[in-house]
C-alpha cells in the first residue's frame, strides 16, 4: 500500500501523541514527536549557560545550532522512540516543568524552527511517517494526505498533565500545571513566526470527553478512509 503522511497537530498536553504514536506502531511508520525537539534545544540551552534570568542569548544559541544533534531511537521496553540529544538519551530529562516553562520562548525563535522544520522534512521525505506538534499540517507537511487537529479544554488537558507526572512519581501542583498549559496555549497561538493554527483542511478532534481507547480508534478509522480513497 502506499505510504502517506500524517500531520497530528494541537494544543499541548492534549494526547497527541499517545494517539499519533500507537497509530504509527500499528501501521508500521515512522513516529516523529518534533515538541521533544524544541524540548531538546531548550534543555541544550538551559544546561549551556543560554538562559540568564530568563532571557536567552539568542546569538549564542544561534552559534551553537549546528552543535545540537537530536535523534530518535526506539526503546525496546517501552515500544517507543526515545530522544537523544548528542547521543545522550534525554527522554525524561525533557519532560520536567523546567523545560516546560521555559520551551514556548525557544520555539518561538525563527531561526530555531527554521533549522527544525528543515530537519523534520528531511525525516518524512520518505513519507509512512506519523509527526505530531503545532505546525506540521501548515508548514512542516502542507501536503500531508491526512491532517488531524486535536484540542481538550485547559482543565482536562491540565489534569491529564497532573496525573501523567503523579504516575512517574515526581512532584506536581495542578494549579501551577494549569497556568503552564494557558500560557503555553497563548504563546503558541500568538507567536510571529508558525503560530498554532488548524490548516483549513484538518479534521478537528475535540477529544476532552474521549477515552484514549475512543481517539485510538477514531484515528484509525481516518486513517483507513484516507488510504482507502489514494
Ligand atoms: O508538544 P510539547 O508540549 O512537547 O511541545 C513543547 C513546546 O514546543 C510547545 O510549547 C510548543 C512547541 N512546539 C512548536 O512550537 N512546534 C512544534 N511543531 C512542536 C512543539
Amino acid at each position: 500500500m502506499k505510504k502517506i503522511t500524517i500531520a497530528i497537530d494541537g494544543f499541548s498536553s492534549c494526547g497527541k501523541s499517545t494517539m499519533a504514536k500507537d497509530l504509527a506502531r500499528e501501521i508500521g511508520y515512522i513516529y516523529i514527536d518534533s515538541g521533544a525537539m524544541y524540548r531538546a534545544v531548550t534543555l541544550y540551552s538551559l544546561r549551556n549557560g543560554i538562559f540568564h534570568n530568563g532571557d536567552i542569548d539568542t546569538e549564542k544559541l544561534k552559534a551553537e545550532m549546528n552543535n545540537i544533534h537530536i535523534s530518535f531511537r526506539l526503546n525496546p521496553e517501552t515500544g517507543k522512540p526515545d530522544t537523544y540529544l548528542n547521543e545522550v538519551n534525554v527522554e525524561k530529562d525533557i519532560r520536567t516543568m523546567e523545560v516546560s516553562s521555559h520551551v514556548s520562548p525557544i520555539a518561538a525563535l525563527d531561526f530555531v524552527r527554521e533549522a527544525l522544520v528543515a530537519r523534520q522534512q528531511e525525516m518524512g521525505k520518505e513519507k509512512g511517517i506519523v509527526m505530531d506538534g503545532r505546525d506540521i499540517g501548515t508548514t512542516v507537511f502542507p501536503d500531508a494526505e491526512l491532517k488531524v487537529f486535536v484540542t481538550a479544554s485547559p482543565e482536562i488537558r491540565a489534569q491529564r498533565r497532573y496525573d501523567e507526572l503523579k504516575a512517574k512519581g515526581e512532584e506536581a501542583s495542578y494549579d501551577e500545571i494549569l497556568e503552564n498549559v494557558k500560557q503555553r496555549d497563548y504563546i503558541d497561538q500568538h507567536r510571529e513566526v508558525s503560530p498554532l493554527r488548524k490548516a483549513d483542511d484538518a479534521l478537528l478532534l475535540d477529544n476532552s470527553h474521549l477515552t484514549i481507547a475512543e481517539q485510538k480508534a477514531w484515528l484509525a478509522d481516518q486513517f483507513a478512509k484516507v488510504t482507502a480513497e489514494a
